[in-house]
C-alpha cells in the first residue's frame, strides 16, 4: 500500500513554486491508480516524490509500513528496487542486473521480452525498434528488478490511439497476471477510462476529487472532473429534447419525461421492460447514451412514461426502489 500523508513540495530559487499543497492519497495493492491533471497541475512533481527521486519539503510517503521520508540515500536505493518507472520519453540502454550470473540475466530478458510482446526483436538496436515497442522496451526494463510498484508518467503520450490500446492492455495484463500496483499519470481521461479502478484529480497542486472511475464518470462532482469526463462523454440533454416544450408542470394532457442513470449490473433493457410489465404504462425511448468502463456499462435513457397521471406517479415511485439513478426532467405534451 502506498500512502502519501500531506505531501507538500515547493520548488526553490526565487521564484518559490508551490507545485504540491498538501496531499493526501492511498494506494491500494494491486490496484491501478490514475492521477489526471492538465499541465503544471503537479502530476510529474507529484509521481517523482512517490519513489522519492524529488524530495517532498513535507510530509510522508509510505510503502508498506516504510517511511521513504526518513531513509537515507542507500536504503532509498534498495527501496527504488520495488518501484519500476516507465516515461514518455525514454532512453533505451542495456539491461543491468547487476551481480546476476550472464544465465540468469539471458533467462530475465527472455522472459521479459515474452512478457512485452517482442520475443522477435530480441537482437534489434534501439534505433531500429517503433515508439510502441521503445515502450515495451521501457516496461520490460522496469520490470527487470521485480517490483511490486510501476509508476507511468505519460506513458502513452507519445504514441497514436492504437498502439495507446496495445500499451495500455499490456499494462492491464502485467496488473493482473503480477498483481503490481500501478500508478498512471495521465491527462487523458480516456487513458483512465481504459484501465484504471480509481482515479483522482490534481489542480494546481490540489486533489480536487477521487474515487472509482465508474462513479467518477457517472457523477463527477468537482468542475475539473466535470470537464475531463465531458470531454470524453456526453452527458448533456440533447438539444432536441428541451425543444419539445418540456416544463415542471404535471397536467392530465402531459406525459413525465425522465432519465435513467445506470451503472454496474443494472442495464436498461430489462428495467424499461419491467415497467411495462407492472403497470398500465407505455415508455417510449426517447434517446439513450450507453458506454463501458472497462467490462461495466455506464450511461442513461431518456423515457417517457406514458399512462394516466397516477399510474405515471406509481411507476416513477417503482422506479426509485430500483438501484439506478433516475429523476424526473420534466413533462411533455402527449403529442411529443
Ligand atoms: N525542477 C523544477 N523546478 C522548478 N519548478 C518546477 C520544477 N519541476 C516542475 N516545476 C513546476 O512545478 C509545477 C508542476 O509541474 P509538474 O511537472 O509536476 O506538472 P505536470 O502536471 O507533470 O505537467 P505536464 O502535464 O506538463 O507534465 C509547474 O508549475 C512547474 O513549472
Ligand atoms: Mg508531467
Amino acid at each position: 500500500m502506498i500512502t502519501l500523508k500531506n505531501i507538500t513540495k515547493t520548488y526553490g530559487g526565487a521564484a518559490q513554486i508551490q507545485a504540491l499543497k498538501g496531499i493526501n492519497l492511498t494506494i491500494d495493492d494491486g490496484e491501478i491508480f490514475g492521477i489526471i491533471g492538465k499541465s503544471g497541475a503537479g502530476k510529474s512533481t507529484l509521481v517523482r516524490c512517490i519513489n522519492m527521486l524529488e524530495k517532498p519539503t513535507s510530509g510522508q510517503v509510505i510503502i508498506d509500513d516504510k517511511d521513504l521520508t526518513k531513509m537515507n540515500e542507500s536504503q532509498l536505493r534498495a527501496e527504488r528496487k520495488n518501484i519500476g518507472m516507465i516515461f514518455q520519453h525514454f532512453n533505451l540502454l542495456s539491461l543491468e542486473l547487476i551481480g546476476a550470473s550472464k544465465d540468469v540475466i539471458e533467462k530475465k530478458v527472455a522472459s521479459l521480452l515474452d512478457l512485452v510482446g517482442l520475443s522477435d526483436r530480441a537482437g534489434n538496436y534501439p534505433s531500429q525498434l517503433s515508439g510502441g515497442q521503445k515502450q515495451r522496451v521501457g516496461i520490460a526494463r522496469a520490470l527487470a528488478s521485480d517490483p511490486k510498484i510501476l509508476l507511468c508518467d505519460e506513458a502513452t503520450s507519445a504514441l497514436d490511439p492504437q498502439t495507446t490500446k496495445s500499451i495500455l492492455e499490456l499494462l492491464q495484463d502485467i496488473n493482473k497476471r503480477l498483481g503490481i500496483t500501478i500508478v498512471v499519470i495521465t491527462h487523458e481521461m480516456a487513458v483512465v477510462k481504459e484501465i484504471c479502478h480509481r482515479v483522482a484529480v490534481i489542480e494546481s497542486g490540489v486533489i480536487k476529487e477521487m474515487g472509482r472511475v465508474v462513479d467518477i464518470f457517472t457523477n463527477p462532482q468537482s468542475q475539473t472532473m466535470k470537464d475531463f469526463v465531458t470531454s470524453i462523454i456526453n452527458m448533456e440533454l440533447p438539444a432536441g429534447i428541451k425543444n419539445l416544450g418540456v416544463t415542471d408542470q404535471l397536467s392530465p394532457d402531459r406525459y413525465m419525461l425522465v432519465r435513467l442513470r445506470f451503472k454496474g449490473a443494472a442495464t436498461s433493457d430489462p428495467v424499461v421492460a419491467d415497467i411495462v410489465r407492472k403497470f398500465n404504462v407505455e415508455v417510449s425511448v426517447l434517446y439513450g447514451n450507453i458506454d463501458y468502463i472497462q467490462d461495466e456499462p455506464f450511461g442513461y435513457l431518456i423515457v417517457v412514461i406514458m399512462g394516466d397521471m397516477e399510474t405515471q406517479a406509481k411507476a416513477f415511485s417503482y422506479i426509485k426502489t430500483l438501484p439506478i439513478g433516475s429523476e424526473v426532467l420534466g413533462y411533455v405534451p402527449r403529442n411529443h
